[in-house]
Formats: structure tokens, C-alpha cells, sequence
């Protein structure tokens, strides 16, 4: 089946982004998915992005932002539209103007993805057209057990040897050759462009909106590399693509667990056996977006990569990464190589087999540690005990505290202690190394603080707030009413850290009478500036010889000391 290749519209303004992100009320729209309570004047709610049980994502209309303190998500209306649908930049913009009733203007130039996609879409067409006339490559398939039925599902093609196929759908479509090959289908070898992918079964590589963005390619035989895949281009990045995502995002929704592979091959061995809620990452090692991706959709994972010695160090690697961001992981319990090879050696009933068998992670850690060490000598198990206790503490700072049972039983059951005496390890003295969630620390708010939140909450007293002096201020307030000042208001003009800085002021500050809230800052401020006269003074003072100098200052600490006094104390800014 061969999808049409044109997803339709050209650019979307930057004025009508404008004014969608002015108009779409992030409370709103983020409110659809995450039930959001008050906090300041902001929100929080559990995070949609991360398993966790206390709320650490927190919501600012202010702002228009959005920042989670548990696993560092963060954006505008937009790019939350984004990640949670698995919407591109373009097809989140829509959706959002349709909520808010805009009407995008399309534009009549084809924007550069749709020449994109349309380009590989063409190519890819041939090439599903080459793999017929292919004997060699079609008896390759065929000996990997794949149906005609299944070759045509997966929109698999062949790309011939010294192929130009590439290079003349460029010149059909009056596509420049150098952009061509900047799409990365075509090469220059010699002075002359020729496809890159020579000789070699396609796999077509589709985004989450379903627009073909690469392809993979592999040889026939035993040549290296074995795979050859486009390269990163504008729209196609490896650490942030997890193949067969766009089929797989809805059945693991509905499943509530997703399976992980390492391979096409493998990935496809699933949907091949019916398992359509598996992917594969594309010969990287595991990214936070992969894993922000995964969680978007469910918050369980099992993990089926090749069962040799580097499929094992993945899959620790792997682990690590997806239980820090509160996953609940299982391992596949995989008898053969690699989902692929179990399928061709045992059928498609093997697969969902491995899936039933699965092993919890908090016990898969821990069968897996073991055999790294000698358990027979108390130096081995005092290493093996070592070696896991990065993964204790981490299981009793998530607050795990069921599978960290099940880990001290395995743990017990492997090296003959008592379960109270590993438990007694594990939480004895600090020795952190895996664990780095990061809490945000409550501290009262400063004057300069209230300063940002009157100057954020309250537009009519802005031009008073830019007019108070703020050379004692600390630099991250001054950048913050420079860029303000700057950008004549303009949110966007303040980069993530800096929103991220504002949200927690905005949030950390109780609502009050903003008039008292500023004289009580402006005192404050004076105070301050007075009081740093008088360290001047004193400090002038015993290093001058001068008697009349000594009087003249005598006399200014004096003034300023009752003016202090007049000021008083207790402001409501500490
Ligand atoms: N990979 C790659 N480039 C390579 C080797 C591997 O992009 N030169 C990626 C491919 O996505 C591949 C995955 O890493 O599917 C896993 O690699 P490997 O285990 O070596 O390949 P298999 O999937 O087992 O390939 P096959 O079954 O076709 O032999
Ligand atoms: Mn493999």
C-alpha cells in the first residue's frame, strides 16, 4: 500500500504562531490532559511526561510556559501540543487554531518538508516498484520468512545496483541535485550523483504524523556496513526517532505497555507476529527523547534487544535511564539471538511468549550482576552487594518500596544473607552514584523577587517598576528587566532558564495588595543602599587620618543611622 504523498499547506506565519500562542490559554489546553491544581498563581499537576506521584509540573499563564522539575520538560503551548500528540511542529499549530478559531493562511509555496516528504514518497515508489523486478532481493525476503502480504504491509522496496533512480525523480520533480542531496537519498562519487543506497532492501522510516522522513537500507549479502540509513536531516534525527512509533504510539496506549528492540528487523519480527506495539531504536543508544516519546504513551516498557553480551550492556544502559524517569520496565525473556531470529526459528507464537516471560527489572538487575561476580567468597559478594547498591538507593528515593522488596528478596535468595541485612547495606552510608533527582528548594521570596512578580502579574505598574534602581539587584533579575525592557514585554524574548526562574517566583509568592507590596520593596531597596553607605563610611573612616573627614562622615552615618530608624523594619519583602 503506497500512501499519497502530499500532507498538504506551505509555511505557517510567524505572526499567526503569534497569535495562536496569544490567544490559546496554555491552562486550558494543558487542563485537557493534566487535572491541574492552583499553586501561586500558577498550576501543578502530575507531569504527563514522567511517571511520578507527587505533582513536580507545574503550569504558568503568565508565562505561557510550562516546566517540569522531575524530568526537566518544558515549553510553550505549542511544543506541549507537540510531544503530547506526537505532532509535528505544523500539525500542532493547526490543531491550535482550530481551538482558538483562527484561520492559517496557507500560503501557496510548498513548504521544504512537503518537497521533502513528496521527494522521498516518489522515490520510495520506484523503489517498492524495483523490489519485483528483483529476483535476488525478493528471494532475500522471502528467505527471511517475510510474505508477499507483509513485504507490501511494510512498503518494503530494492534499491538496484549503480541505481540513478534518485538522481532522475530530482530532475523529474526540478528539485536542484544539491538539495537532493541534501535529503540524503542521492551522493557524488566521482563528479557524478548517483542514489546512495546501491544494491540494498529499503525500509521505509516514517515520522509520528506518518510522513516518510528516511529510509533504512540494507545489503544483500554480508558487505559493509550491513545497514546504511539516510543521513540526520532536518526532519530526521535517530536519537529522537523510534521506528515503527506511528503505529506502535496507539495500540501501546491502549495496551498500556510498549515493546523495545534494536533493530528493524526485530521491531517488524513483532508486527509481523502481531505485536504492533513494538519499535525500534535505530542503531543509538537510548535518548531522552525516545524515552519522553515512550512515556507519552504508556509508563511500561518491555525491552527485547539481542541476548548477546552488547544486547546486555545496552539493556543495563537502557534501564538505568528509563527507571531515573520512573518507567516500569521488564526483559524479555528471549530464547534466540534477537526477536527477529526467534521469529524465523520458532514462529510468531515465540514472540508473545518472550513478552509473557518477562522479567521484572528490579530482578533481571539483579541475575545479571550476579554472574559478574564470585558468590562463592565473601570479597565476591561484598562487590556484587556494591555493585547494587546504586540500584537500591535508587528504588528507595522513587519510594519503589514494593519492588525494592522483591530486589533485597532476590538479592537474599542469591547470596544466602537475610533480607534485613542486605536492607541494612543498602541504606547505610551515602554512596549515591545513580540517583540525581533534583528537587526545587523553597526559600523566601527576595525583594528583587516580588519585583518580578508585580512586574509580571501587575502590566500597570511596569513602567514604575523599570524605573526603580536595581544595581543592587543579583544579575539574573537585571538580565530578566533588560530583556523585558528590550523586547517591550515579550515573553519569548526571556530564554528557558530565565521562564523557568520566573515560574518558580510566580509560584512561591502569595497574592497581596501589589501598591503596599511595592513600597514595602522600594523601602526595602533603600535600606538596603543605606546600609551599604554605611559600611562605606565605617570603612572610609578607619582608613582616613583626615579629622575633618572623620567629622563630615561621622555626621552623614548619623543622618543616615535616623533614616533608617524612620524606615523601620519589618517590610513584607525580606
Ligand atoms: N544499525 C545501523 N547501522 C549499522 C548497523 C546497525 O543503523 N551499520 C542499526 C539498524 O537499525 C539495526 C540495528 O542497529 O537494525 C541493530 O543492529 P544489528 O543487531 O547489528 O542488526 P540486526 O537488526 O540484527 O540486523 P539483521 O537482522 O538484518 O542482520
Ligand atoms: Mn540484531
Amino acid at each position: 500500500m503506497f500512501r499519497t504523498p502530499f500532507v498538504g499547506g506551505g509555511m505557517i506565519s510567524k505572526e499567526t504562531v503569534q497569535l495562536i500562542k496569544e490567544k490559546a490559554d496554555i491552562v486550558q489546553v494543558i487542563s485537557q490532559y493534566v487535572s491541574l491544581q492552583k499553586s501561586g498563581s500558577g498550576y501543578k499537576g502530575l507531569c504527563p511526561f514522567h511517571s511520578e506521584k507527587t505533582p513536580s509540573f507545574h503550569v504558568n499563564p503568565v508565562l505561557k510556559f510550562y516546566h517540569c522539575f522531575g524530568c526537566g520538560a518544558s515549553g510553550d503551548v505549542i511544543k506541549f501540543v507537540q510531544e503530547i500528540e506526537h505532532l509535528s511542529f505544523r500539525d500542532a499549530v493547526m490543531r491550535l487554531a482550530r481551538q482558538v478559531g483562527i484561520d492559517i493562511p496557507i500560503s501557496t509555496v510548498r513548504s521544504d518538508f512537503t518537497v521533502y516528504t513528496a521527494y522521498l514518497s516518489r522515490v520510495h515508489a520506484k523503489y517498492i516498484s524495483q523490489l519485483n523486478k528483483s529476483k535476488e532481493a525478493t528471494a532475500y525476503l522471502k528467505a527471511r520468512g517475510f510474505t508477499n502480504q507483509q513485504i507490501d504491509n511494510f512498503e518494503l522496496g530494492y534499491c538496484p545496483e549503480r541505481s540513478t533512480i534518485a538522481v532522475e525523480m530530482a530532475r523529474e520533480m526540478t528539485l536542484p541535485l544539491r538539495k537532493a542531496a541534501s535529503f540524503g537519498l542521492i551522493k557524488q562519487t566521482n563528479g557524478k550523483y548517483v542514489d546512495r543506497f546501491s544494491n540494498r532492501i529499503i525500509i521505509p522510516i516514517r515520522n509520528d504524523s506518518e510522513n516518510l522522513v528516511a529510509f533504512g537500507a540494507r545489503t544483500l549479502g554480508h558487505e559493509e556496513p550491513k545497514y546504511l540509513n539516510s543521513p540526520e536531516t532536518r526532519y530526521f534525527s535517530k536519537g529522537s526517532m523510534l521506528f515503527l512509533f506511528h503505529i506502535a504510539k496507539k495500540v501501546a496506549k491502549k495496551l498500556d505497555f510498549i515493546v523495545l528492540t534494536e533493530g528493524y528487523f526485530d521491531a517488524l519480527a513483532f508486527h509481523r507476529a502481531g505485536v504492533t506495539n513494538a519499535v525500534a531504536i535505530l542503531g543509538t543508544a537510548l535518548t531522552p527523547e525516545h524515552i519522553a516519546k515512550i512515556a507519552s504513551s504508556t509508563k511500561n516498557v518491555i525491552l527485547c534487544f539481542d541476548s548477546d553480551d552488547a544486547g546486555e550492556r545496552a539493556t543495563i544502559r537502557a534501564l538505568e535511564l528509563l527507571v531515573k524517569q520512573g518507567l516500569n520496565v521488564a526483559i524479555a525473556n528471549l530464547t534466540e539471538d534477537d526477536p527477529d531470529s526467534l521469529y524465523q526459528k520458532r514462529g510468531p507464537s515465540s514472540l508473545k511468549e518472550s513478552l509473557k516471560a518477562a522479567l521484572q527489572y528490579e530482578k533481571y538487575i539483579v541475575s545479571v550482576v550476579s554472574r559478574k561476580h564470585d558468590l562463592s567468597v565473601s570479597a565476591g559478594v561484598e562487590e556484587f552487594l556494591v555493585a547494587l547498591k546504586p540500584w537500591a538507593q535508587l528504588l528507595l528515593s522513587q519510594r519503589r518500596f514494593e519492588r525494592y522488596n522483591r530486589f533485597i528478596e532476590s538479592v537474599s535468595a542469591t547470596t544466602n544473607l537475610s533480607a534485613a541485612q542486605i536492607d541494612e547495606f543498602f541504606r547505610s552510608r551515602k554512596l549515591r552514584t545513580i540517583s540525581k533527582v533534583e528537587h526545587h528548594k523553597r526559600h523566601l521570596p527576595s525583594g528583587e523577587e516580588y519585583l518580578v512578580y508585580l512586574y509580571l502579574t501587575h502590566e500597570d505598574m511596569r513602567n514604575e517598576i523599570h524605573n526603580v534602581d536595581k544595581s543592587l539587584f543579583s544579575e539574573r533579575s537585571r538580565l530578566f528587566f533588560e530583556k523585558m525592557r528590550e523586547s517591550r514585554d515579550q515573553i519569548d524574548a526571556l530564554d528557558e532558564e530565565l521562564k523557568v526562574w520566573a515560574l518558580k517566583i510566580l509560584e512561591a509568592i502569595p497574592p497581596g495588595d501589589p501598591v503596599k507590596i511595592l513600597n514595602d520593596v522600594k523601602k526595602q531597596l533603600q535600606r538596603k543602599s543605606l546600609e551599604r553607605r554605611i559600611s562605606e563610611i565605617d570603612l572610609e573612616f578607619t582608613s582616613t587620618e583626615d579629622s575633618t573627614r572623620k567629622m563630615k562622615l561621622l555626621s552623614e552615618r548619623q543622618k543616615i543611622a535616623r533614616l533608617l530608624d524612620k524606615l523601620g523594619g519589618g517590610t513584607g519583602a525580606k
